[in-house]
Order: structure tokens, then sequence, then C-alpha cells
């Protein structure tokens, strides 16, 4: 089975072919990052249009360096949401044309569990796990329990673990995106400076898996408002600003590790049998490529007797491939969706979840 997936939810327009066999025959990833850096952040119409501009050429390259034809093709999966709606309009629209024209299943793939079924492309990995997931726009813990069989322990009452390190790389004037500048800078600062500067940590002792990040940015722009205002030329040196972006990092990921351990402290009390105690903690996530929280979340998982997954990185940010993929194995379970599906801005992954609350949101 070979399934062609497209992915058009956020900022990048990415094709791929996947097959059962778990070979990426094509993965193409067409990132618009200079489109939107000059606004600090993505511009949906701006999004959209580039999307429109360059999905039909990307789904002729990939399946010309795939070597195949449609008629080799079992089935088409794209992301149906969430996300920015028209960008989801325009991958949902090629998709259908296509399983239309050549008599092909359709499925419409949630973004989120595209990531959730990542590691099983790559890793093989059995179910249920613990994921981690942590991009620029998603900060949940889940327990992966089968395709389309999602719990969701815990998720961000404000922002996401990403959208938080973007907002701190602004406010300490690093460039977007944040995280990956954040991580340089942090590493720049010196082992004295990395601990100079100590910001909350929301949420972190008390119990449950919910995440909070707008309090650690208030502090931080407090931090930075209180020095600049000291400085006699009214700037932030470059050795406070690697310091405050070392300290950021650390009490991100202590966060982030924080919130996990007591992920995993529950399902281990509420898994007595052992087919329902998770296999692996698995990050995934454009944030999981931040060394420290890597570190941080090896530490979690072997204190709570798991090993830690993370897919390669090129996996981990968003990508066509694991669409494909989680297409793939919604289909072989004999999924798929009418061509009438309607593009989803909102879609959670488990709609019975309870509310996310703490930090001042109350249940
Ligand atoms: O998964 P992703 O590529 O796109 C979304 O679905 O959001 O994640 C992008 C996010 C951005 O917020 C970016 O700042 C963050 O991941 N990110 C990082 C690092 N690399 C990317 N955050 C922390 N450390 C990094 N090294
Ligand atoms: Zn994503």
């Amino acid at each position: 089975m070979i399934v062609l997936g497209i992915e058009t939810s956020c900022d990048e327009t990415a094709v791929a072919l996947v097959d059962d066999r778990r070979h990426v025959r094509a993965d193409l990833v067409l990132s618009q990052l200079a489109e939107h850096r000059p606004y600090g952040g993505v511009v949906p119409e701006i999004a959209a249009r580039s999307h429109l501009d360059h999905l039909d050429g990307l789904i002729r390259r990939a399946m010309a360096e795939a070597d195949l034809g449609f008629d080799q093709i079992d089935g088409v999966a794209v992301t149906g949401g969430p996300g920015l709606i028209g960008g989801i309009i325009v991958g949902v629209m090629t998709a259908k044309a296509i399983a239309a024209v050549r008599g092909l299943p359709f499925v419409a793939v949630n973004h989120l569990e595209g990531h959730a079924l990542t590691v099983r492309l790559t890793d093989d990995l059995a179910f249920p796990y613990l994921l981690l997931l942590v991009s620029g726009g998603h900060c949940q813990l889940l327990m992966v329990e089968g395709v389309g069989r999602y719990r969701r322990l815990g998720t961000t009452v404000d922002d996401a673990a990403g959208e938080a390190f973007d907002k701190a790389a602004k406010l300490v004037g690093l460039g977007y995106p944040g995280g990956p500048a954040v991580e340089q800078a942090a590493a720049r600062a010196t082992e004295h400076d990395g601990d100079r500067f100590s910001l909350p940590r929301p949420m972190v002792g008390r119990p449950g898996c919910d995440f909070s990040f707008s309090g650690l940015k208030t502090a931080l722009r407090q931090r930075v408002a209180a020095i600049t205002a000291a400085a006699p030329d009214g700037r932030l040196s470059d050795r406070d600003r690697d310091a405050l972006a070392a300290a950021f990092q650390t009490a991100v990921a202590d966060c982030l590790a924080d919130r996990t351990a007591n992920a995993i402290r529950l399902v281990h009390a509420d898994g007595p049998a052992p087919t329902a105690r998770p296999t692996a903690l698995v990050v995934a996530g454009g944030v999981a490529a931040n060394r420290t929280l890597r570190a941080r979340l090896e530490q979690v998982a072997a204190a709570g007797g798991l090993r830690l997954v993370a897919p390669p990185l090129r996996l981990c940010t968003d990508n066509a491939a694991m669409i494909a993929w989680a297409g793939l194995e919604r289909l072989r379970q004999g999924g798929r969706d009418d061509l009438d599906f309607a593009p989803r801005p909102r879609w959670p992954l488990d709609p019975a979840a309870p509310k996310a609350t703490g930090a001042g949101v109350k249940a």
C-alpha cells in the first residue's frame, strides 16, 4: 500500500509518499519562513496564497522523485485540521480533486494524529505510549492507545511551548522563529550566567498535567524592562540577553518535565494491567528539537521506567510523511472519508477531555 500525504495547515507546504513497509518514498517540505519573517510570525493570508502557488508543483515533484504514477498509489491523505483554515482548504481541495479524478480513497487526517503516530513510522512503536506534543501551536500530553484512540491528560491553558519560545525571543531581541535562536543564545551563556536570572515555573509542583506559560513570559518581560530601565543606553547587553535566554529555556524545560513526570505517575497508577502501561515516552513537535528539553525528558523517562523516543528532527517538525502514514494506518483499518468532508480549523484529538485548569483558569 502506498499513500500520498499532503500538509498545508501552517507555514510548510509538504508532500510525501509512504508505503506500508514504513518506507518514505518521497518527503518534500517547502518552508515559508522567509515570507513570514518580516512580520515576526505566520500571516495566514500569505500562508494560504503560498500553499496555492506551490502545492501542485510539489506533488508533481514528489511523484517524480518516488518514480510513481497516480495509478500506483492506494489513497490520498491530507491534513483536514486543526490549523489555519485558508491553508487547510488549499490542501483538502487538492487532495479531493486527485481522489475524485483517480478514483482513490480520500482520508482527512487530524494534524495532531500525524504527530502522534509518527513514531510508528520511524520506530515501529507498539501502542500504548505516552506522548508529549510540543510545537508552535500545541502543548499536550496524550496517551496514544491506538489509531483513533487518544486520551488527553493535559494541555496548555494559554500559550503553546513553541509560541512561548517565539515570544520570549522577541522580548529579548532575538529573531524568528524563536526556539532555535533562544537555544543558541542560551548555549552562549556561560555556566555562571546561565543561573544568574531565575524565572518562575508556572504549575510546577501542582497536581495534574496542564501547562501554562503566560506568567513566565510576563516575568521575563518585567526582567527585561527592569534591566533596560537601569542601563545607561537603555538596551539589553548581549550577555544579559543570552543569560535571560538560558533562564527561560531552563524554566520551560522544568515545566514540561514536571508535567510529564505527573503524567507518567498517572498512567502507571491507572494502568495496573501491563497492557495498559505505556511502552515509551515519546516527544514530538518542533520544540522536541531542544537539547536541554531532551536531556530533562531523558531523566524523567528513566525515573519513570520508560525509554524516551523522539522521531528524527525532520519528522518532528511539520511534514507530510506523518500525514501519509496516519492516513495509511486509517486506511489499513478500513477508514476513509467522504468527499464532502469540511476543513476544520479546530479539531481536538480527544473531544471528551476535561477542560484545562490552573494558573487562573477555573474548572
Ligand atoms: O512543529 P513545528 O515545526 O510547527 C508547528 O506545528 O507549530 O514547531 C515550530 C515551533 C516554533 O515555535 C519554534 O520556535 C519551536 O517549534 N522550535 C524550538 C526549537 N526549534 C523549533 N523551540 C525550542 N528549541 C528549539 N531548538
Ligand atoms: Zn505540527
